[in-house]
Formats: C-alpha cells, sequence, structure tokens
C-alpha cells in the first residue's frame, strides 16, 4: 500500500467540546436497498427522493440495472422505468455488491424465481459471511445454488421456471432471510408465508404493500406473525420518499450524549418501532433525548430527535431487543465504556456474523482504549467507570463501517485520540460521515 493510500485509509478522532447544530443524516439503507429492487421490477416510473448513496445501495441499483432496470438520477432524484418481473433478464457478468449483504441476500431471493442464472461475489468480509440462512429456504422453493463451503460467496444462483410457495417458519430472527422469502414469493403462484416468531424490521411488507402486491399478516396461535403474500401480483411504480436511517442517527446521537453541553437535532429520522431499540435503550441509561414533530412519511413514522449532552449510567439490554437495534450495538457499547456502572447486553450471537464479529471487535478495540470488557458466551459486559476510557488507541474495522465509525464517536470524547484503520469501509452507509461531525464540532481527520 501507498502512503497515500494509507492517509485516506486511517482516521483518528480528537477530544471535542460540547457538540451542536441540526443535520439529516442520510438515508435509510434498508428502504433505499428495497425502494430500487421494487422499482425496477414495478411497471412504470418510480421516483425515490432521500434515497442513501451508499456503496451498498450503490451495488444494488448496478445489480438492477445488470438485469435490465432503468435507473438514473435527475438532480436529487433517482428515476426507475420498471420493466416488469417477468422481464429481467440474465445478467452477463459477475454481480459483484461489495460489502453488502442487504443486496446480496435480497437479490439471490428476487432472481431465484427468475429463469436465468446469476452469479454473485462481493469484498473479503462479505465472502466471510453465511449466506446458508436464505438458500436453505429458497432451495425449498425451487431455486439451484452453487456456492463455496459453508454457503459463502461467490455463489451461483439458477432460477426456478416454476417457483414453489412455501410456508416457512424463520429459523433466525433476520429481516434480511423474511425479506429474501418474500421477494422470492412474488414469482411462485399462490401464497408464500413466512412465521417470524420474534419481529424484525419490516420495509419489505411495507413497500410490497405499497407497490401493490397483496400482503396479509395474521397471528399464529403461538402468536407469532404469519406474513403471507399472494405470488404474480401487479406492482405499480410509487413515489417514495425515504426517511434518515435511525442507524445512523446513532452516531451523531451518542457523540452529542457524550459531549456535556451538547445540543443537537438529527431530523427526520425514521422511529419505526420495530427499529428504534436504540431510543428505547439510551433513555434506560438517563439520556437527554426527545422526540418531536412526529410525523408519517410514506407510511414511515418519523420524527426529529432533539439530544443533549448526559451523564449515562449503566443498563441491562435483554436479549429480546436483538431484533430491533440489532446494528446498534457496536455504538451502544461506546455509550456504556463513558457511563457509570456496569452495562450488560445480553444473547449477541448474531453480532458475530455481521459485517465483522463485532462481538469480539467491540470488545478487543475497546479493551485497547483501556475500558474494562468482559465475554460470557453471547453477552458483553461493559464496566464504565463513569468517565471516558483513556484512548490512544488504533482500532481494527475489519470492512466493517460501523466498527470504524463507532470507535470515531468514542474518540470525540477520550483524552488521547482513537484511531480507526482503515475507514475508507464507512462509505457503505455514510459516505458524508466525517463531514458531518466535523460540522457538529467533532475533530476527526
Ligand atoms: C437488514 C437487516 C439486518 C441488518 C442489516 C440490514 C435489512 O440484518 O443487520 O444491516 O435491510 O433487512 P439481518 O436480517 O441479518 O439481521
Amino acid at each position: 500500500m501507498t502512503q497515500t493510500e494509507n492517509l485516506i485509509k486511517s482516521l483518528s478522532s480528537r477530544l471535542t467540546g460540547p457538540l451542536a447544530g441540526a443535520v439529516t443524516p442520510p438515508g435509510d439503507k434498508s428502504i433505499s436497498h428495497r425502494s430500487i429492487m421494487l422499482g425496477g421490477i414495478a411497471q412504470g416510473q418510480t421516483t425515490v427522493r432521500g434515497l442513501l448513496e451508499g456503496e451498498d445501495v450503490l451495488s444494488t441499483i448496478a445489480a438492477m440495472r445488470a438485469v435490465g432496470a432503468e435507473i438514473h438520477k435527475e438532480k436529487d432524484v433517482w428515476i426507475l422505468q420498471g420493466v416488469g418481473l417477468e422481464n429481467l433478464r440474465e445478467p452477463s457478468g459477475f454481480l459483484d455488491v461489495g460489502n453488502s449483504g442487504t443486496s446480496v441476500r435480497l437479490l439471490i431471493g428476487l432472481f431465484g424465481g427468475r429463469p436465468f442464472t446469476s452469479f454473485f461475489t462481493g469484498d473479503a468480509s462479505l465472502c466471510k459471511r453465511p449466506m446458508g440462512r436464505v438458500i436453505a429456504p429458497l432451495e425449498q422453493m425451487g431455486a439451484h445454488f452453487m456456492s463455496r463451503s459453508g454457503g459463502r460467496l461467490p455463489l451461483a444462483v439458477a432460477g426456478a421456471t416454476e417457483l414453489k410457495a412455501i410456508t416457512y417458519l424463520l429459523p433466525v430472527a433476520s429481516a434480511q432471510v423474511k425479506s429474501a422469502v418474500l421477494l422470492a414469493g412474488l414469482s411462485a403462484n399462490g401464497v408464500t408465508t413466512v412465521i417470524e416468531p420474534v419481529p424484525t424490521r419490516d420495509p419489505t411488507e411495507r413497500m410490497l404493500r405499497h407497490f401493490g402486491a397483496e400482503l396479509a399478516i395474521e397471528k399464529t396461535a403461538d402468536g407469532a406473525d404469519a406474513i403471507k403474500l399472494t405470488g404474480r401480483p401487479k406492482l405499480v411504480g410509487q413515489e417514495i420518499l425515504v426517511p434518515a436511517d435511525i442507524s445512523s442517527a446513532a452516531f451523531p446521537m451518542v457523540a452529542a450524549l457524550l459531549r456535556e453541553g451538547s445540543d443537537v437535532t438529527l431530523k427526520n429520522v425514521g422511529i419505526n418501532a420495530r427499529r428504534a431499540g436504540l431510543i428505547t435503550s439510551l433513555q434506560e441509561m438517563g439520556a437527554d433525548l426527545i422526540l418531536i414533530n412526529q410525523r408519517d412519511l410514506c407510511g414511515e413514522p418519523v420524527a426529529d430527535i432533539v439530544v443533549k449532552g448526559s451523564h449515562l449510567k449503566g443498563v441491562t439490554i435483554p436479549a429480546s431487543r436483538v431484533p430491533i437495534m440489532v446494528d446498534e450495538y457496536p455504538i451502544l457499547a461506546m455509550a456504556a465504556a463513558c457511563a457509570e456502572g456496569a452495562s450488560r447486553f445480553l444473547g449477541l450471537g448474531e453480532l458475530r456474523v455481521k459485517e465483522s464479529d463485532r462481538l469480539t471487535l467491540v470488545a478487543e478495540g475497546l479493551k485497547a482504549c483501556g475500558a474494562q470488557v468482559e465475554i460470557e458466551a453471547d453477552d458483553l459486559i461493559i464496566h464504565g467507570t463513569g468517565k471516558p476510557p483513556q484512548g490512544g488507541a488504533t482500532v481494527k474495522t475489519a470492512l466493517d463501517h460501523r466498527m470504524a465509525m463507532s470507535f470515531l464517536v468514542l474518540g470525540m470524547a477520550t483524552d488521547e485520540p482513537v484511531a480507526v484503520d482503515d475507514a475508507s469501509v464507512i462509505a457503505t452507509s455514510f459516505p458524508a460521515f466525517v463531514e458531518m461531525m466535523n460540522g457538529l464540532g467533532a475533530k476527526i481527520g
């Protein structure tokens, strides 16, 4: 690696004063992916405002273009001329979706019902992640797969000509698995049912309905949600306004809480109850955080969030909260490391299969910064002392955007700077992170 590349990749964050300002964090990643996928297969025109233009969503755009969807941008509006699901064509080359698990897991569902073969690959992080959890139900529906051992990328999916509608009980609380089965169900004859014992994020269900699909949600005798999608719907192009992503808002939110005297407003943030576990958790820690201007944006609840510097205390987060804040544990761990008293985050097994093994890397990074941390089975225990740890470390991010952003936020509160070895991956979900944080008063560079 040249010295210049090294400079671009590593970043460090220094102690700052109070943060102030009002910002709109980038668009919701989950909604952005789905708006491109559904806009690409609907009949007629779809317009998307507020799309997240991070590398992950750009990968979905490239893949949808490769199967024939017409997608372009005029000023700040993305415009899709949908070709109809039945007119998608076989992509001519490999679909390289970079770091994006959402792209590959959802697209193999969507393409698994089309009579062509597509080849997927990704970066070193994505090639380690398990795809078996989506391959299993899609094979039951009739799609065929060839993958590396353990269901890893690169993989090929040969779509079925006649996809079977199945009833699938989710073995793991994953919105990506649920979505892959539902998107495959679009090509099936009859009703595809996904039974979800624990609620996970629901942008696929909301957007399928928005585009005109027949989708019902019933309760099973056990109290689980049974999501029933009628196959081969007529999907019609829509106008979509994407709210800001609570998973990205999380970084300025926690940064403001950690710096005394801060007063930051995060505008237009999606607060869907299936995503908002972080707000509850921070409030339980004593955060001065209020929601104002609550309203509805294209069927999604949004609010402006006003955050003030706060003295946080330790908290126990039950395993049941994982599905509604699955991506927010790394940044919540930074808050816990600065809080007073022990925090216990329970049942974090799923964090081991994210963009990195977040459970291990968060613990190692915090220890390197001087915090006292333990992992017991799948639980993370952080012993906060009431003031931030010392800092003064370079933390390994392992191609994980949320690791990089979390530790740069920690460095805003530690006496000694915190550096991350590779910050380039932040562009997957929050390309303007450094600019936005420095605009609020951070010293990241
Ligand atoms: C996502 C679902 C979650 C989340 C990911 C985005 C989605 O993954 O971690 O960042 O858009 O459906 P899992 O379904 O694996 O929990």
